[in-house]
């Protein structure tokens, strides 16, 4: 997904820095001190417009949040709701995920959510893939050894590929959902942009739920 260039979008980063982090290198092990509250921090890799993590952080007031989004664009339309919502427990992350491990330190995150992401379905593209090995590494390096990764997607090629990836590194599936909406997982489901926009389509949302040995 590329959104339009919004030439507001810097100005808007540039005005609330307790909000929002460009590309951090001072930060790592220090998250917790820009939340209202030290509680467990959950991280959305490819957050978008946000509207997945905006409600999740209203919904679980007891965990912090953090979007990570690599498009200024994006990042931007998140921040102009976080500037009405003043959520306690939400951060913004202008950057890489293939940063990560620069962003935070060993042990500092619960969780990690990749929702939608960009399929790259071009094997030499492969690298790009969110749950790429290189991907699941740096999300292994920042996680707790209870921590959880959580997958949603439309896309059956990128699915089938990150099951296969996930289970090649070593992960251990504690959930795989072949249609989330139909399942009793569907209840207490957030949906993203891109789910609400391909299930109103008719399409199955695919999910998954890995931990690291
Ligand atoms: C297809 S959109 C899905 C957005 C949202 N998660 C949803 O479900 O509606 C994928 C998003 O991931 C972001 N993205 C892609 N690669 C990324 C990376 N390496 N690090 C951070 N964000 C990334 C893109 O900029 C885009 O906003």
């Amino acid at each position: 997904m590329r959104l339009r260039n919004k030439p507001w979008a810097a100005g808007l980063i540039a005005a609330h820095p307790s909000m929002i982090l460009v590309n951090p290198e001072n930060i790592a092990g220090n998250w917790q001190a820009r939340f209202a509250k030290e509680q467990p921090l959950y991280i959305e890799v490819g957050s978008g417009k946000g509207q997945f993590i905006t409600q999740m952080a209203q919904k679980y007031p007891d965990r912090n949040f953090i979007a990570v989004e690599i498009q200024e664009s994006a990042i931007a339309v998140i921040l102009q709701k976080q500037v009405e919502l003043k959520l306690p427990n939400l951060q913004l992350l202008l950057g890489n995920g293939a940063a990560l491990t620069t962003f935070f330190a060993e042990n500092e995150v619960a969780g990690v959510y990749l929702n939608f992401s960009d399929p790259w379905p071009k094997k030499r593209h492969e690298k790009r893939r969110l749950t790429y090995k290189s991907f699941l590494a740096e999300y292994q390096q920042i996680m707790q050894p209870t921590g959880y990764l959580r997958f949603k997607t439309d896309n059956q090629g990128l699915f089938e590929y990150s099951l296969m990836s996930l289970n090649a590194y070593g992960m251990v599936f504690d959930d795989i959902s072949l249609d989330l909406h139909n399942s009793e997982l569907a209840k207490d489901n957030i949906l993203t942009e891109y789910e609400e926009k391909f299930s109103k389509r008719g399409q199955v949302i695919y999910r998954l739920e890995a931990h690291y040995k």
